[in-house]
């Protein structure tokens, strides 16, 4: 059975972690808990103990503690460590390497993945400090849920409430490839190794992002309302895991994704071969609004309204490049499609899941009910749910740069569990 090392910080949200180590077992998890100094003002070690059925551990200079398991044991044990709630306090010292208790000493000295549940005040969250420890925790490879926006312990609103124990137990147990049983690879899903970034060394991802232009004369084109911000946050989480990460991007007004190789171009032709020059890949992630249709000419010079009057504009259909990857023998490991749909969204993505042979679709809700602000297409918020042939998982309403983490995780746990299997 995995392991998880549970690291719980001196916050409100303490009160939380025996509700999370009762739904990390719920997903299959044996937990073993590690409490600061100040958690303990929080949450008690007895109720830790009894839900986690092991023995709680509070001190670094607790020589029988230190006989039966060291610091470096304790991180050993574990196939993850979670840090829930992680405070600011416990942020910066990651951030930074300092080890002076039992939790950061854990922590500097491990070498197996880290994932954090953040939870403080909303204005230490915004702190310049705190984002710029996240973004160094972030750039080592530790992995984040939440926090998220609501009502917090202080009387305040906004963001910086720890994400519910059954969503930081489900990435946790996504993370580690065993979430979902049939998806990723078994109950028995083989264990995590290794260092923390590079859950994804080695592996070659090709991702389509944006929409693509399709001229009709050299100064129109056909185009729709993308904006590539899911596709390049996909690429900016699987890059960050080790992958090697090829964006094949049409027209948008995004800044090129550190440590992934752009591929900027306008039209699906160009997209389609582009695509076909890096095979192989080992994930190919298509979120890409590639246009259905073309005009059948492009005209040379400029169309005058005066000459021309108005245009016969016929349409050709593009090529599918999703399909195509489906159908080629150098077919990705994981082909991911997105489909965009406003009713039937299961059913219909079932559908494309077969049609195009693809492994997962990532379905959105784009109905203007759906109630993001400012719709999905263009905006900044998604509500995905993958499909896969034998299972569904909604990942909720959230950000589009937490919609790509989630994925990207799913995407290490699929590998994961496949490297033993
Ligand atoms: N796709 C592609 N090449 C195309 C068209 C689509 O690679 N020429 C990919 C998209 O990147 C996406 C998926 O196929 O991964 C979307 O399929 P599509 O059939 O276009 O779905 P929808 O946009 O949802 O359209 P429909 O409602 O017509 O099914």
């Amino acid at each position: 059975m995995k392991r998880v090392l549970l690291i719980i910080g001196g916050g409100i949200a303490a009160y939380k972690a025996p509700d999370l180590v009762r739904q990390l077992r719920a997903q299959g998890l044996a937990v073993r808990c590690l409490l600061t100094k100040a958690a303990e003002q929080f949450v008690s070690p007895l109720s830790l103990a009894s839900v986690s059925g092991d023995k709680v551990y509070e001190n670094l200079f607790d020589l029988t503690d230190e006989a039966e398991m060291g610091h470096i044991q304790l991180s050993r044990d574990a196939e993850l460590i979670l840090v829930a709630p992680a405070t600011a306090d416990l942020m910066a010292k990651a951030a930074q390497g300092i080890a002076n208790d039992l939790a950061s000493t854990t922590l500097l000295a491990t070498d197996k993945p880290v994932m954090l549940a953040p939870a403080m005040n909303v204005r230490m969250w915004k702190h310049a400090a705190t984002q710029r420890n996240l973004a160094q925790l972030k750039t080592d490879g530790l992995h984040f849920v939440g926090p998220e926006e609501g009502d917090m312990a202080c009387g305040e609103f906004g963001l910086g409430r720890m994400s519910e124990p059954s969503e930081i137990a489900a990435r946790a147990a996504a993370l580690l490839g065993g979430a979902d049983a049939p998806l990723l690879g078994g109950a028995h899903a083989p264990l995590l190794r290794g260092a923390q970034a590079p859950l994804l060394k080695g592996k070659k991802v090709l991702i389509t992002a944006g929409p693509t232009h399709e001229p009709i004369d050299p100064v129109r084109y056909i185009a729709n309302r993308s904006s590539g911000k899911q596709g390049y946050a996909i690429a900016g989480a699987l890059a960050a895991m080790g992958a090697e990460v090829h964006l094949v991007s049409g027209p948008t007004a995004l800044a090129d994704v550190a440590g992934v190789k752009m591929h900027r171009l306008e039209t699906a032709d160009e997209m389609y071969a582009a695509c076909h020059a890096l095979l192989p890949v080992d994930i190919g992630v298509m979120t890409a609004a590639v246009a259905d249709w073309r005009p059948d000419v492009c005209a040379d010079q400029k169309l005058k309204k005066t000459e021309t009057g108005l245009p016969d504009l016929a349409l050709r259909e593009n090529r599918d490049i999703l399909a195509s990857l489906g159908a080629s023998d150098k077919k990705p490991e994981l082909l991911i499609g997105f489909a965009a749909e406003t009713h039937n969204v299961e059913a219909f993505a079932r559908d494309k899941l077969a049609r195009k042979n693809c492994d997962w679709i990532i379905a959105n809700n784009v109905a203007l009910d759906s109630g993001i602000e400012g719709g999905v297409m263009g905006g900044d918020e998604n509500a995905a749910t993958l499909v896969s042939q034998n299972n569904v998982e909604a990942f909720g309403q959230m950000s589009k740069t937490e919609t790509a983490q989630k994925l990207a995780e799913h995407i290490a746990g699929y590998f994961n569990s496949r490297k033993t299997s």
